[in-house]
């Protein structure tokens, strides 16, 4: 399988997202071993969509001559695309944002009635693509904090989608967290590796990853000591 990751961390491999990310494809890779690109986004050129849609009527054809020309390419020769993000201001960081939205020459301007909402059409066939979001953040709350991220992926993406969100991320890089971190990257090995033999992740398997580590108020007691 060919997977392309696009971090959007601007931390680049120091991102706590990252760790999470890392664990995941190792345990995919336990049942085959996979083709892994990893884009730094936050190294790429990537323009501001100018919202002309010319490339939605123009046989996809942007009209930006940046690195997202090559972008497009890899996403198109991809099995898997997964998004690992911290989350900003409860969305995705920027300049994936901006890479987002320069997808556009995928689809079309043609829209269709899938369900109850409208879709773009494609401009190449992106049934067999499968889409990953792995999200991490600071607060050590899951609810109110990742739903408006998560809702945006599966409105992007409609079919194929699965979406991991971890709270209390900046543990990950903390080495004296390891007792909780270690057993929660070992979870998330799991869920790659039945990511991978089945396509889809058990939601007992699921809940577990998405909790929190450490109790919410320990958490936030810990985080207010270092600030003080
Ligand atoms: C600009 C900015 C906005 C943030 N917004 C949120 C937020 O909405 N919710 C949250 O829980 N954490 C938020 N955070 C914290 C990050 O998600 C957190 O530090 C994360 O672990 C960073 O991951 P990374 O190392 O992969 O970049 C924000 C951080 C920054 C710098």
């Amino acid at each position: 399988m060919k997977i392309l990751v696009l971090n959007g961390s601007p931390k680049k491999d120091k991102s706590d997202t990252m760790h999470i990310t890392r664990a995941f494809i190792e345990g995919m890779n336990e049942v085959e071993s996979n083709d892994v690109h990893i884009i730094d986004i936050i190294d790429k050129q990537i323009e501001y969509c100018a919202g002309c849609f010319s490339c939605m009527r123009n046989g996809g054809k942007c009209i930006h001559n940046d690195d997202m020309r090559a972008l497009l390419e890899e996403i198109l020769q991809s099995n898997l695309l997964i998004f690992s993000y911290p989350l900003y201001c409860y969305g995705m960081p920027a300049p994936l944002k901006a890479f987002m939205d320069r997808t556009l020459p995928l689809s079309s301007m043609a829209m269709h009635k899938v369900g109850d909402r409208y879709e773009h059409i494609g401009q190449a066939d992106f049934s067999k693509l499968k889409y990953l979001m792995i999200c991490g953040c600071g607060f050590p709350n899951s609810k109110h904090n990742f739903e408006p991220a998560v809702a945006q992926f599966k409105n992007c993406f409609p079919n194929n989608h699965t979406t991991i969100t971890v709270p209390e991320s900046p543990m990950f890089n903390s080495p004296e967290a390891a007792v909780v971190t270690a057993p929660r990257l070992e979870l998330v090995k799991k869920a790659g590796k039945q990511y991978a033999e089945t396509g889809r992740i058990s939601e007992e398997l699921m809940a577990e990853i998405c909790s929190p580590m450490i109790p919410e108020q320990q958490y936030a007691e810990i985080v207010n000591s270092t600030v003080k």
